[in-house]
């Protein structure tokens, strides 16, 4: 077997190497032609073997450099080929919204699996897009590799940003065996987000909360979350989410109002703390063995 890591995710897809035993790992060679078009090549000798490619999609060069890496190792004769995309850019667009408008994550689904046997992503902004895919699609979660980070961190209580991440927050409530609780969201624009604390919450004041989200983008949901805690007294607030992609100066505005941010490695950024290496190689191993 071998482990190729595409430029947006080679650190995650070496962690993933090793947790394949020290499966053979590379790396393609990506440059540009005079003209703008991408040009990429692939190493190693891959006739007959399962090969896994590991790259995110949060732009489209990224998404553009797995497709060629897919149509590169299947003319290499890979018997298998296992594509893992951390995170799947266009998942947001799951519905046709208004007339004339793509259903973009399916349309992203089609072409990513094209020359795949099997797809695993990470934390889905919906879970409807598994169903896009007519080949083997698995969804790995965030959440364990976050609950192995916080579980060594002082953390008294649980939020969610919205009530979208109930499910989220309650397992990782299960996982730390800590109470958990959804603030309520108004968006008001792709930037900006009005929160408010629903009744009943658990007594915060003073204590150290946690706010887990699957995505941060603009940072928009999270800085406005700190500061409501912050209004009603909490004590400290960790930040923990599957995807950061923190877009824009999104990292040094939340940093500014809390005390710790951390990502998993879905995407390479500077919160990237935990890995969702031994969940995707868990997934990978099993279907390895399945056939
Ligand atoms: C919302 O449904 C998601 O869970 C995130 O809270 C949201 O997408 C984060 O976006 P931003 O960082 O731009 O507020």
């Amino acid at each position: 077997m071998h482990v190729i890591g595409g430029t947006a995710s080679t650190a995650l897809a070496e962690r993933i190497s090793r947790e394949l035993g020290n499966a053979p790992f590379g790396i393609p060679f990506v440059k540009r032609f005079p003209d703008g078009e991408m040009y990429i090549r692939i190493g190693g000798r891959l006739e007959g073997d399962d090969v896994v490619v590991v790259q995110s999609t949060p732009s489209d060069p990224a998404l553009l450099e797995l497709l060629l890496l897919e149509d590169a190792v299947h003319e290499a004769g890979a018997r298998r080929t296992f594509v893992v995309v951390p995170y799947f850019g266009y998942a947001r667009q799951d519905r046709r919204f208004f007339p004339g408008e793509p259903v973009s994550a399916r349309s992203l689904s089609r072409h990513v699996e094209l020359d795949a046997d099997a797809v695993i992503t990470v934390d889905l902004h919906s879970p409807t897009t598994l169903g896009h895919f007519t080949k083997p699609a698995f969804e790995a979660s965030g959440i364990p590799a976050l609950a192995r980070l916080l579980r060594e961190r002082p953390i008294d209580l649980l939020v969610s940003p919205d009530k979208g991440g109930i499910e989220r927050v309650r397992r990782m409530a299960q996982l730390l065996d800590r109470p958990w609780f959804a603030l309520e969201k108004r968006r008001i624009d792709s930037d900006k987000v009005e929160l408010s604390l629903p009744p009943d919450v658990p007594a915060f004041a003073g204590k150290h909360v946690a706010l887990i989200d699957d995505v941060i983008t603009t940072g928009g949901t999270i800085v406005e979350a700190a500061k409501l805690l912050k209004r009603h007294g909490v004590g400290a607030t960790s930040v923990a989410c599957t995807h950061g992609l923190f877009l824009r100066d999104a990292f040094e505005r939340i940093k500014a109002v809390t005390d710790e941010v951390y990502s998993t490695d879905t995407l390479e950024n500077p919160a990237e703390k935990a890995s969702v290496a031994p969940d995707i190689a868990q997934i990978l191993l099993r279907e390895l063995a399945s056939k």
